[in-house]
């Protein structure tokens, strides 16, 4: 399982806050990186979440652990990371707590094998909020994929869509 993993945001405290309402969470100052935050989750997993100031970025440092270094202000904050995270609110909960931020937000249908809500974290970067219903489907999936004689099979019906692979 997946313990913390850790985002960006130019506002790392809204992004914080917006996590830890939807996982009723908490939100702690992240002092490696100043100006950063984590949401734990008492989940039995110890999820979290940690978002660090735009534009930071993690470097090798050896034996004392990686350091941050700061990407120039007009760097692109797109990104290829993204994750999915089960959460006890309602679709409509999830759909309002982002429009009431400013962030898009669409119900999506993956391949038709399971749902998920596409938060745009500042309308920059995605993360997908799956209410129970939504987490009940992919965990039907992610275990019949496991099941298949030929799991490579398992995404046929999930084809790109257009402009997929455009240049950004
Ligand atoms: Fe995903």
């Amino acid at each position: 399982m997946i313990h913390h993993l850790s985002v960006s945001a130019a506002d790392p405290k809204g992004a914080a806050e917006f996590f830890a309402d939807v996982m009723n969470g908490v939100v702690v100052d992240f002092q490696p990186n100043p100006g950063s935050y984590m949401v734990f989750k008492a989940d039995g997993h110890g999820t979290g979440i940690e978002i660090y100031p735009a534009g930071s970025v993690m470097v090798p440092n050896g034996d004392p652990g990686a350091v941050w270094e700061l990407q120039p202000a007009d760097a692109d904050r797109r990104t290829s990371t993204h994750f999915a995270l089960s959460v006890d609110k309602s679709q409509d909960e999830v759909m309002e707590k982002a429009k009431a931020r400013g962030w898009k937000a669409y119900v999506c249908d993956r391949g038709g094998h399971f749902h998920v809500i596409e938060v745009w974290i500042e309308n920059t970067w995605l993360v997908e909020l799956l209410p129970p219903a939504f987490a009940a489907e992919y965990l039907g999936f992610a275990g019949m994929v496991c099941e298949m004689a030929d799991p490579n099979r398992a995404l046929d019906s999930h084809q790109p869509q257009a402009r997929t692979l455009e240049p950004a």
